[in-house]
């Protein structure tokens, strides 16, 4: 078996004559939770939509030992979208229930995520009315159904306070220890310091790919935000370079 989960190699997206992602080569390793960090509009939706198969891209992307999109993947990644894909006017099994029949799973199944987000009190509550955090653990419960050995989590806890924020990533390292892969993504550097491994993209290019304790041997920072920020501004040193 394979320790990769995830590989890239010169990973091209074009929207136009905008390039959003520029030649990306990375892995991620199976088992490990990857920090997908990167500011606003820097390409992060777009590589995940790349990682699960429906966004159009060019280079080579493979993802469980297939390419990405095959459909033998269907059933092996679990991807959270950005924005809360659940039915507010629906209970929380009542939802859970409806998306276990598009992926074959079972009432069992339903029970078994609803407990491990814990959300087994508010089952019987309609969506519309949880809290943020609560809606956050609905989507993810989403995504466990089936066991997926892929987590892909688009800034699963945008919006959310720091404790319930850290609550989510206690759960996070909790599925990374029963083996699964996680990649999630955020704008929030904090969070970076949870992850193992890093991804550090801007404006499309990755700017660090490897674990987060020699970013920060690397740049000489305690903080992942002062690491980013060095990292950029070699970067765009040695852009200036290249142009001169
Ligand atoms: N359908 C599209 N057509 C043209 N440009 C697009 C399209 N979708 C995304 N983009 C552009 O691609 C870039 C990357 O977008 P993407 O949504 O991947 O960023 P992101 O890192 O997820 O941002 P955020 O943190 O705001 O979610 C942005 O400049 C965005 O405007
Ligand atoms: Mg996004």
């Amino acid at each position: 078996m394979t320790n990769i989960a995830i590989s890239a190699k010169g990973l091209i997206v074009k929207k136009g004559k905008q390039c959003i992602l520029n030649e990306l080569d990375f892995v991620v390793k199976s088992g490990t939770v990857t920090g997908l960090i990167g500011p606003s509009g820097s390409g992060k939706t777009t590589l995940m939509r790349s990682i699960i198969g429906v966004q159009k891209c060019k280079g080579e992307l493979s993802v469980l030992g297939n390419p990405a999109g095959h459909k033998s993947l269907r059933k092996s990644i679990g991807y959270v979208t950005q924005s809360p894909a659940v039915y507010p006017d629906l209970t929380v099994q009542q939802n859970l229930r409806y998306f276990a029949t598009l992926v074959r799973s079972d009432k069992m199944d339903v029970k078994r995520v609803i407990d491990t987000v814990r959300l087994t009190d508010q089952r019987n509550q309609v969506a519309g009315s949880l809290s943020g955090g609560q809606m956050a653990r609905v989507s993810l419960a989403v995504a466990l159904l089936g066991r997926p050995e892929l987590l892909v989590l688009d800034e699963p806890t945008v919006g959310l306070d720091p404790v319930l924020r850290n609550e989510l990533w206690d759960l996070f390292a909790e599925l990374a220890s029963e083996g699964r892969t996680l990649l999630i993504s955020s704008h929030v550097m904090d969070e970076a310091a949870r992850c193992e491994n890093l991804l550090l993209l801007r404006d499309g290019k990755l700017l660090w790919k490897d674990s987060l304790k020699k970013l920060l041997a690397a740049t000489k920072k305690n903080d992942v935000g002062g690491a980013f920020v060095t990292m950029i501004n070699a970067a765009e040193k040695a852009e200036k370079m290249g142009k001169k």
